[in-house]
Formats: C-alpha cells, structure tokens, sequence
C-alpha cells in the first residue's frame, strides 16, 4: 500500500531548478533511502515533503490525504538540527511533543519511553549542550518520533558521525524500520543498501534510478574479475575488449577489471591467456560490481 506518492515535484530557486519534475512513491512499512550526490536535491525534497518548502510545481498525497495538510503524520530530523543547548534531553522533547500538540502528560510519557528506546535513559536530565554528535542524533530522532508520526523522514542522519556513532544510529534505523516507515537521504550508497528496502536515487534534482534494492542488484549487478599485475597490463586489456565473454575492461595502471558475462567460463579462459603469456599477475579476483558502482555511473554522467 501506497503511504506516500510524489508527482512532478518541481522546486525553482530563480533560474536554477533545484528540484526538478521529480516523481516517486513510498510504500507503507519499507525504509526508503534518497540518494544523490552533494547538492543533488536531497534536503530541498524533504524540506518540501515536511512542508518546510513550498514546491514551485507538483504535488504530494499522503494515504488518504489528497491535498490537505499531512504534516501531524509526518517526524522529520533535519540535516543540521538546532537544540537548545540549555534544555536537558528531557525538557527539549517535551517542549518539541507540546509543539506538536501533545498535552504535556502525553509528551512527558512519549519522552521518557523514547530516551528509553533510543538508548539515551541517561541523557534525559543532561544538558543538550553538553551532548556527543551521536548522542544528539538520537535526541532528533526521538524528536521526531514524539508524535508518533507514520513516516519518519532523516536528512543525512549518520553523515556528521564517526564510523562508531554511524554503526548505532544504522543499527537504530534497523530496529525503527520495524514498526514505521521510514525515509531517509544519504550520499552512501552502502548505508543505504544496509538498511533500506528501495532506493530513489536522485541526480541534478532529477530521478536517476528507482527500485527496490533486490531488484537493482539483479538488474545491475555484473561479474567482474580483477586482475594485479607487477607490470601496466593497459596493453593486454586492450586486446581483449572484443572477447565474446568479455562485455567491458576499465583499466588503471597494474589492475585490470574485466566485466564478463559468464564468470566461470571468463575465469577459464582468462587464466589460460594468463598461462599462456606468462603475465606477472599478484592477484586474481571473482567478484560482483556493487550498487555503489552505479551510483558512481549515474554521478559521473
Ligand atoms: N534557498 C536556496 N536558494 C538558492 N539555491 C538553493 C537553496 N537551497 C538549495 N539550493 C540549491 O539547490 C540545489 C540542491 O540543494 P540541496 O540542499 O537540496 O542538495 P542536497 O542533495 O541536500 O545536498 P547535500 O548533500 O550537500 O546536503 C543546490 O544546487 C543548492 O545550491
Ligand atoms: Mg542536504
């Protein structure tokens, strides 16, 4: 079932369309990641889906909401959020439930359960300003989720953090992403395929790649086999472009990646041709090209 259907989503800024005739849905349940290089459009889209923007063009239905106002259904952590860094954890998140309309009974219960859940118990009586990146992190999200919003949207939520903050906050959205939808950009294709179940990726402001990321592995995921050599084997490659195993061969200096449509049977060949010419190989490789490499394909355009 369809939570949430983008059509035509257009923003102008003057002369420059920052997002531009952008078209896409969300399925209830799935973690959805919006991916594009810097600058891509990422924040102006979310900003625009939180009704922090108004769309020069387009429109947005949420569930049954066709036109109206959607945005009590929605918990959004900004790209670069602002505390008070006065307030302690659990001051800001009632203060944020209250905004959002909660009595204040309400919010304090949502709040103390929501430090709880997001592993911050303890931050609930410390100052904001004294908290880690990863720490505040979780205090957005919690912010987010006070009203119990139907679909969570995060603006590069791990982009800021260290590899250990990053790892909590992806292993966080894997426990969240079973009980609400969520939607959340990145410029990491690998965080995205980690957590999420589609990807829309974005270029320019426009929709690039849409899928499920089963099904874009399947689509492009290619054999490639690697080869190290001692020596350039820029020559070699060469020769071999026109195999009929052989789809691609990118080359740069010792190492050779060579696109094949049948690894087995590539592999074969390639070590007998290996044998045969005595190349000074340091190493043989069977791998699968990855989403990211995709995503490298749809930037470099
Ligand atoms: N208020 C604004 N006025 C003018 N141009 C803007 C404005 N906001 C965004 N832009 C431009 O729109 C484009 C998209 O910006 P956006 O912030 O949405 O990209 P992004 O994908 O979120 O990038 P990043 O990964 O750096 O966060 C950029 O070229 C940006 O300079
Ligand atoms: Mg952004």
């Amino acid at each position: 079932m369809k939570l949430l259907e983008v059509r035509s989503l257009t923003k102008s800024f003057g002369k420059h369309v920052a997002v531009n005739d952008l078209s896409f849905s969300i399925e209830k349940g799935h973690c959805v990641a919006l991916l594009g290089a810097n600058g891509a459009g990422k924040t102006t889209t979310l900003e625009m889906l939180s009704g922090l923007q108004q769309p020069t063009n387009g429109s947005v239905s949420f569930g049954d909401v066709h036109k109206g106002d959607y945005r009590e259904y929605i918990g959004y952590l900004p790209q670069h959020p602002v505390f008070f860094p006065w307030m302690n954890g659990m001051e800001y998140l009632v203060f944020m439930g209250e905004l959002s309309g909660l009595s204040k009974t309400k919010a304090s219960t949502r709040a103390n359960e929501l430090l709880e859940r997001l592993g911050i118990a303890d931050a609930g009586k410390r100052k904001v300003g004294g908290y880690s990146g990863g720490m505040k992190q979780r205090l957005g999200i919690a912010q987010a989720l006070i009203h119990e919003p139907k679909l969570l949207m995060l603006d590069e939520p791990v982009s800021a953090l260290d590899p250990v903050g990053r790892r909590e906050i992806l292993e966080l959205m894997k426990l969240l992403k079973e009980t609400t939808t969520i939607l959340f950009s990145t410029h990491i294709l690998h965080d995205a395929e980690e957590v999420c179940d589609d990807v829309i990726m974005i270029h320019k402001g426009k929709l690039a790649i849409t899928g499920s990321v089963s099904e874009l592995r399947r689509k492009h995921q290619e054999d490639v086999i690697i080869i190290s050599a001692e020596a350039n084997l820029g020559a070699w490659a060469r020769s071999i472009e026109d195999w009929n195993t052989v789809s691609k061969v990118k080359s740069t200096h010792n190492t050779v990646e060579i696109y094949v449509k049948n690894a087995a049977e590539a592999r074969r060949q390639l070590l007998a041709e290996i044998a045969e010419r005595q190349l000074p190989i340091t190493s043989f490789t069977v791998a699968q090209t990855s989403l990211e490499d995709l995503f490298m394909e749809v930037v470099g355009k």
